[in-house]
């Protein structure tokens, strides 16, 4: 495996906040998965998480391109879950060769995201 793709993303959190409160489930269902909703949702300020996860989501969908990856990646096709111990890791709907990593950090008034692209060169 080789890295092929690296992508970041900075997302104000108060951005995400005001799309939060004035298109509500219209926002949410759009962009993220009913598992990444759960996440957030049950923190307790879930427009950091989403502002994270928003972040991740763009971070991925670069670290793709720089791959060679030319087809819009759908945002709902990527999924970021956290294990019981915070750590995150992507699951793809839309079948990308190659493994994606991602971390999330958030501080103050913004979220931050970076991932990186690997892939299995035969
Ligand atoms: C893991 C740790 C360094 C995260 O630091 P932090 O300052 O809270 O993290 P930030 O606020 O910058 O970022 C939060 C994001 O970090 C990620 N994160 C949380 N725990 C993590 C972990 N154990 N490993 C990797 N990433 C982690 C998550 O994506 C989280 O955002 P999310 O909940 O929206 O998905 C800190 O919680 C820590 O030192 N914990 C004690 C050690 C520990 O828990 N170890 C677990 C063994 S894996």
């Amino acid at each position: 495996m080789s890295i092929t793709g690296i992508g970041t993303d900075l997302v104000k959190i108060d951005r995400i906040q005001r799309l939060i409160h004035r298109y509500g489930e219209r926002f949410t269902g759009k962009i993220f998965t009913l598992n990444e909703i759960a996440y957030c949702s049950k923190r307790a300020a879930p427009e950091v998480h989403f502002a994270g996860r928003f972040a991740a989501k763009e971070a991925i969908a670069k670290a793709a391109y720089q791959t060679g990856w030319m087809q819009v990646i759908p945002w709902r096709d990527i999924e970021v879950s956290s294990d019981d111990y915070g750590r995150p890791s992507v699951q793809l709907l839309t079948k990308i060769p190659g493994v994606c990593h991602v971390s999330i950090s958030h501080d103050g008034e913004y979220a931050l995201a970076f991932a990186i692209w690997e892939t299995d060169h035969a």
